[in-house]
């Protein structure tokens, strides 16, 4: 079996045009703010794609650029002025975060009705109930990505790997609520092969190239791949490239679907925030 890839690419760009045509007839103009604190090269090119996706879609957006030793305080300055700012519908602070400064109090101090990252515990919380929130992009971009394979995912056994707030958690919350059938697994699990290997449904989140071998994953499985992880090229010396948490050849071969890395999972989580961003402005508008 030579599995089918999922063109995120091409989901996510019909997702914006349709952001974009939803903006226009609703005559919003909703305000992303992004809030990039230090000179991470890997943050600097996401905080980029975001400014730009935002502006074709018809928003606007704003950088503010920190330097490295921001302190806690002024950071929490920050969030407070996007937070009062009655043109920012959306704001997103890029993590990781310097070490002097606790990602939770920064993330908590978020405006729910702002966060459009879907991290706040309010939304987290209000995820974990199935209550209206903003749920998180890259989840969000994920499920969409597995009913363009498969509509139907009552029942389907589903293994996500990793437990992190921004993927893992979310995501098995998603599939819970499609009525999948989950397990969360990560650096503990005993015997990850055999269970990776029982899933109709595989979403790898770890953080780590190439990690999910081809004979981990069930003939005919649709397999999610959320890494983006660089690494040197060996054909191509000095060189590095982007891959995936999944060993994307070898796992072809057996998968049902699969999504590539690039242009998987990464378009979508940009166009999903351009939902929650939209969907903020909207509601703010009395017209969601
Ligand atoms: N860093 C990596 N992914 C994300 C994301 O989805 N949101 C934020 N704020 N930071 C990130």
């Amino acid at each position: 079996m030579t599995a089918r890839i999922i063109d995120g690419a091409a989901v996510a760009k019909k997702l914006r045009q349709d952001i974009a045509a939803e903006v226009a007839a609703k005559k919003l103009t909703p305000g992303l703010a992004v809030v990039l604190v230090g000179e991470d090269p890997a943050s600097q090119v996401y905080v980029r794609n975001k400014g730009r996706a935002a502006e074709e879609t018809g928003m606007k957006s704003w950088t503010h650029r920190m330097p490295v030793e921001t302190t806690q305080d002024q950071l929490l300055a920050m969030v407070n002025q996007l937070n009062n700012d009655p043109d920012v519908h959306g704001i997103l602070v890029q993590l990781p975060l310097p070490k002097q400064i606790d990602s939770q109090i920064i993330i908590a101090a978020i405006d729910p009705a702002k966060d459009v990252d879907g991290f706040h515990p309010v939304n987290a919380g209000r995820l974990n109930l199935s209550l209206p929130c903003f749920v998180p992009c890259t989840p969000q971009g994920s499920m969409i990505l597995i009913r363009e394979v498969e509509q139907n995912l009552a029942g389907k056994k589903a293994v996500v790997l990793g437990r992190s707030n921004i993927v893992g958690k979310p995501v098995a919350q998603l599939l819970l609520q499609a009525d999948c059938t989950v397990t969360i697994t990560h650096s503990r699990t005993k015997n990850l092969p055999e269970e990776c290997r029982a899933a109709d449904i595989l979403v790898a989140a770890i953080g780590k190239p190439a990690f999910v071998k081809g004979d981990w994953v069930k003939p005919g499985a649709i397999v999610i791949d959320v890494g983006i992880n660089r690494i040197d090229d060996t054909a191509n010396p000095g060189k590095s490239k982007l891959v995936g948490d999944v060993d994307f050849a070898a796992a072809s071969v057996h998968a049902g679907a699969i999504t590539p890395v690039p242009g998987g999972v990464g378009p979508m989580t940009i166009a999903c925030l351009l939902k929650n961003t939209m969907q903020s402005a909207a509601m703010k508008a009395g017209v969601a």
